[in-house]
């Protein structure tokens, strides 16, 4: 079965006065269709860059990264943005919301990027607000809402353009435990809804407990991490 993205020896070095730092060592990846897989690993290990590689925000030093079994070469062209607009949707530890935008705007952004925002979208968008209980909060700028109404806005964005991976780093960094465990039921939900494939990159292990597979990057590359055993 093919996956739905998939790296083979990818690696990253920072080149820098002091001497190279390899962030990424011959590391390898893949994601199923649908799946759901948390990345966890020291501060400093190469998480959000993983992430950035895979999405075609940075471009990795060697290495290869297939969505559905097509390579998508050399990163920063206009065929990775392409991509990730119709593909792609994040969530990132802190909301990234536009301040001067309502919560209503800010998750139909990725439509108004792509094209034009129709009633369609625009009901789509309200949906998506009112399932996470937000359906009150649809004309507040980011400013007028909680940092866990911020969030959920961010994960509605992300969501909005029905994309075939949601990446998300550090999506509850910023919140408490129990509002952390909210975003995360309303991230699982929505993956399992919309089909999507998921990659969360998570310092917290109830948090990737919630996945299918839990890796953990180190030294340069993913390993499996046993999660039968709850700790
Ligand atoms: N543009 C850059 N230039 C040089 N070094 C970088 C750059 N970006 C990241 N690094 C270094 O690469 C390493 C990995 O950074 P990265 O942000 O991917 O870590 P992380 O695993 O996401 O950490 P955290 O859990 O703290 O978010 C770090 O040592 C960082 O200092
Ligand atoms: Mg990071």
């Amino acid at each position: 079965m093919t996956s739905l993205l998939e790296c083979r020896g990818l690696c990253k070095v920072f080149e820098r006065a002091g001497g190279d730092l390899v962030v990424l060592d011959d590391c390898d990846f893949s994601l199923g269709e649908t799946e759901r897989v948390a990345i966890m690993g020291a501060s400093g290990a190469g998480k959000s860059t993983l992430l950035n590689l895979l999405s075609g925000l940075d471009a990795p030093s060697a290495g290869d990264i297939a969505f559905r079994g097509q390579s998508l070469g050399g990163a920063k062209s206009d065929d990775w943005s392409r991509w990730r607009r119709d593909n792609v949707g994040f969530v990132f530890q802190f909301h990234f919301l536009l301040p001067d935008f309502t919560a209503l705007e800010n998750v139909l952004l990725p439509v108004r990027l792509a094209g034009r925002v129709t009633s369609v979208h625009e009901k789509r968008a309200k949906d998506l607000l009112g399932h996470m209980g937000l359906g009150d909060r649809i004309k507040h700028l980011p400013g007028e809402l909680s940092g866990g109404e911020e969030q959920r806005v961010a994960v509605a964005r992300a969501f909005m353009n029905q994309p075939a991976v949601v990446m998300a780093d550090e999506p509850t960094g910023n919140l408490d435990r129990a509002l952390g465990r909210e975003l995360a039921d309303i991230l699982f939900a929505l993956s399992r809804e919309m089909s999507s494939g998921l990659i969360v990159v998570t310092h917290s292990r109830d948090l990737a407990d919630r996945a299918d597979r839990i890796l953990r990057l180190e030294s340069g590359v993913l390993r499996a991490v046993d999660n039968s055993v709850s700790t």
